[in-house]
């Protein structure tokens, strides 16, 4: 079956990022705003998320139509009630075959095997420094040791890669940037810089705090020499390097501000409030769950995924939006999932 799923720009759409949940066991700094950092996050309730039939029956639509990757995200997705049971039916979906999940880590030395075991193909974790005091500042709560199971997990149960997101931000962590990528010459990890975006808790975001992918690299380089690997068919916008021939893992840079790989996306997203997200970086959202509930046909689900898709913009034009206005984006990312 031809891809249905293409947008004005020619890019086909196949990679369907789901939020399950927008609460979190952690509170990271950039996602979390000042007066949610003190414990009062403005949650949804339960009857605004979509339900797990509810999403499998839009998955079911959009698989039909060409998607043939989903990801699972939250918040921290692991913290929904009956995850494992959803993961199970998903995989029951023919035409899918790629589910994978990004995680906070937290409970993945309890769940790991089960996620194998249910059909998850591939796990990112987001760890932003490897000195525990540091975590405990930056998540608000101190949970290094959880993490740092969860991918031995991982690794030994044979998930393959494992990717280890950092969101690299100046005087914050930088200095441990090199760290991480020895880190990938001695692990089968795919150690991941990801360049910190204006959005969310944006306030914390700024110039100054904001370190490119070329600056990265350049730090990185005086350990040795970055050998550039092939991409597979299905991955991201990560460019992805080698520190060296003999290293264990790999190390993968995401430059949404610097290098953007707008013109090569192929992602929607589908937030936990239920509502379709052709860009990460634009709040233009469709209320994908009023259909559901109002007029819950295949055709009418298919109709919003084909709006969504309709009206994704070209690229985030970020560098216009913050000179013209100093706006960005108001997303929250706990909804959004990233
Ligand atoms: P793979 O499927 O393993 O390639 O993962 P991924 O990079 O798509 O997923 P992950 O959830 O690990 O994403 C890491 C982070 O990269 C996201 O949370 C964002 O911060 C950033 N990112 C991923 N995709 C996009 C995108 O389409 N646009 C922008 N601006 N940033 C993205
Ligand atoms: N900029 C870049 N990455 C971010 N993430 C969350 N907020 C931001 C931001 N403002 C990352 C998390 C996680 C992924 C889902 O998104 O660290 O790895
Ligand atoms: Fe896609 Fe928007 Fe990210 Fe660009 S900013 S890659 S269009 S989601």
């Amino acid at each position: 079956p031809g891809n249905s799923l293409t947008d004005l720009f020619s890019r086909s759409i196949s990679y369907l990022r789901l939020s399950l949940t927008d609460r979190c066991n952690l509170r990271c700094m950039y996602c979390v705003t000042e007066d949610e950092s003190s414990g009062c996050l403005a949650k949804l309730g339960q009857e605004e998320l979509l339900t797990y039939e509810e999403l499998l029956r839009v998955v079911r639509v959009a698989v039909a139509m060409g998607i043939t990757k989903v990801r699972l995200t939250g918040g921290e997705p692991l913290v929904r009630r009956g995850v494992l049971d959803f993961i199970r039916e998903l995989n029951r979906i023919e035409g899918l075959d790629d589910v994978r999940i990004t995680t906070n880590g937290v409970l993945l030395a309890q769940y790991g095997r089960e996620l194998l075991e249910a059909g998850v193909t591939k796990v990112n974790i987001s760890l932003d420094s490897l000195r525990p005091e540091r975590v405990a500042a930056i998540t608000g709560i101190d949970c290094f040791d959880a993490v740092w199971r969860g991918v031995e997990t991982v690794l030994a149960l044979g998930f393959a890669p494992v990717k280890l997101n950092m969101v690299a931000m100046r005087h914050i962590n930088d200095d441990e940037i090199l760290d991480f990528a020895r880190m990938s010459q001695r692990l089968p990890l795919q150690v991941r810089f990801i360049e910190f975006m204006p959005i969310g808790a944006s306030s914390r975001w700024n110039a100054n705090t904001y370190i490119s992918t070329d600056e990265i690299m350049e730090r990185i380089g005086t350990l040795g020499e970055l050998i550039p690997l092939q991409k597979g068919r299905n991955d991201g916008p990560a460019k992805v390097f080698r520190l060296g021939e003999d290293a264990a893992g790999t190390l993968g840079f995401i430059s949404p501000l610097s290098h953007h790989f707008c013109d090569r996306c192929n992602r929607l997203r589908l937030t936990s409030a239920g509502t379709l997200r052709s860009c990460l970086l634009h709040d233009e959202e469709v209320d994908l769950r009023a259909v559901l509930r109002n007029e819950p046909t295949d055709d009418s689900i298919r109709e919003a995924l084909l709006t969504a898709i309709r009206n994704k913009p070209r690229g985030h034009q970020l560098e216009e939006r913050l000179h013209r206005s100093g706006s960005d984006c108001h997303g929250r990312m706990s909804r959004i999932g990233g």
